[in-house]
């Protein structure tokens, strides 16, 4: 099968497109004919290693597809079965192997592609909003890269559960897409200093929660974006780690809630996994998440997705196809 495999670690160029054997499954795992793949920032994190993997290694953490063989006890998913899953590193291939209870059932009515795209980032969006921070009714929430794959969602979600959402971008088109999702208000980031504004937005007052997934370049402001005991929700750092904090500045600033939240962790068994997959499944059968894929690619373009990916040249999601 054909595969987009690490090496070593570095830029783009070092994803090479390979023929290596199709993988057995073990007892437990499932074997999953992929038909489309989810590109999301943790596969850049892994190809420079930030998150370091054993190498050599097929990346790709999030994909859609059909189970043509299982191992033995299996008893979730059998051969047939329409499929999706996240957070089980080697999607970018022709096949995968899965453990089987990470393998959600894909509805009737919902395309692969779609599937594909919201195992990670849906339910990142889902979490963040309904356990991390629950949003609640007349809440403001600020999300920073609002335009983008987990940002769309997000500023969606939040509106569905009744929240005021003020959304950061960098480009005027950007903001068009995120306002289309719903964000109240929109802030270019890039060319307007975010904490002034959000200050004006409020009336000084602060919004009771930030979903920041920029990092290092919003971090210190985000934190002076909130009302007294808000949440800083730091849950990815497209544009670099967050250095080092001292707990004593969440008190100065207001006895604020700092969290560093991880899908993993609101997956902890299969109960969740289904519960946060059938709730997206649902919302987005009965129109009201809406998931935009921007852009489709071969999946030995892999390269070219994620160089785009990393210039802030998409939207919404990206996905491969093998
Ligand atoms: N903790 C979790 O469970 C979890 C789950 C999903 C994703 N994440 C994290 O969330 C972040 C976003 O992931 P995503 O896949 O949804 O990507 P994305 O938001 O579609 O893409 C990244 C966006 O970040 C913004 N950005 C700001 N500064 C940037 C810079 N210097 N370089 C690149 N982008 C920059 C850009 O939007 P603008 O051009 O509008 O600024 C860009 O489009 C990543 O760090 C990811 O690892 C975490």
């Amino acid at each position: 099968m054909k595969a987009i495999r690490v090496h070593d670690c570095g830029g783009p160029e070092v994803l090479k497109y390979e023929e290596i054997p199709v993988p057995e499954p073990k007892a437990g795992e499932a074997r999953v004919k992929i038909q489309a793949i989810g590109l999301n920032f943790i596969d850049v994190y892994h190809r420079t290693g930030l998150y370091p993997l054993n190498r050599p290694f097929t990346l790709g953490m999030e994909a859609a597809g059909v189970v043509d063989s299982i191992g033995a006890g299996v008893s979730e998913v059998k051969p047939g079965n329409r499929v999706a899953y996240a957070m089980v590193p080697g999607s970018y291939a022709e096949y995968a192997i899965v453990p089987a209870q990470r393998l959600v059932p894909v509805p009737d009515g919902i395309d692969e592609k779609t599937a594909a795209a919201i195992m990670l980032q849906g339910m990142t969006a889902h979490y963040l909003t309904r356990s991390t921070y629950p949003l609640k009714s007349g809440d403001t929430a600020l999300v920073h890269a609002a335009a983008g794959g987990a940002g769309l969602l997000l500023v969606q979600i939040a509106k569905m559960l009744g929240a005021r959402v003020i959304g950061t971008v960098s480009t005027a088109a950007k903001a068009e897409l995120a306002r289309a999702a719903g964000a109240d208000e929109i802030i270019l980031y890039t060319q307007t200093d975010f904490l002034a504004e959000v200050k004006r937005i409020t009336g000084g007052k602060g919004v009771h929660v930030v979903y920041d997934s920029v990092g290092a370049t919003t971090f210190d402001k985000s934190l002076e974006c909130l009302k007294p005991r808000g949440y800083l929700v730091l849950f990815g750092q497209s544009s670099g780690p967050v250095p080092p904090l001292d707990p004593g500045k969440l008190a100065a600033k207001g006895s604020l809630f700092l969290t560093r939240p991880s899908l993993a962790h609101y997956t902890l068994d299969r109960a969740e996994l289904l519960q946060r997959a059938g709730d997206l499944f649902a919302w987005i059968q009965s129109g009201k998440v809406k998931v935009r894929i921007e852009k489709v690619f071969d999946l030995k373009d892999a390269a070219e997705a994620q160089r785009q990916l990393e210039a802030r040249r998409t939207t919404g999601k990206v996905v491969l196809v093998p």
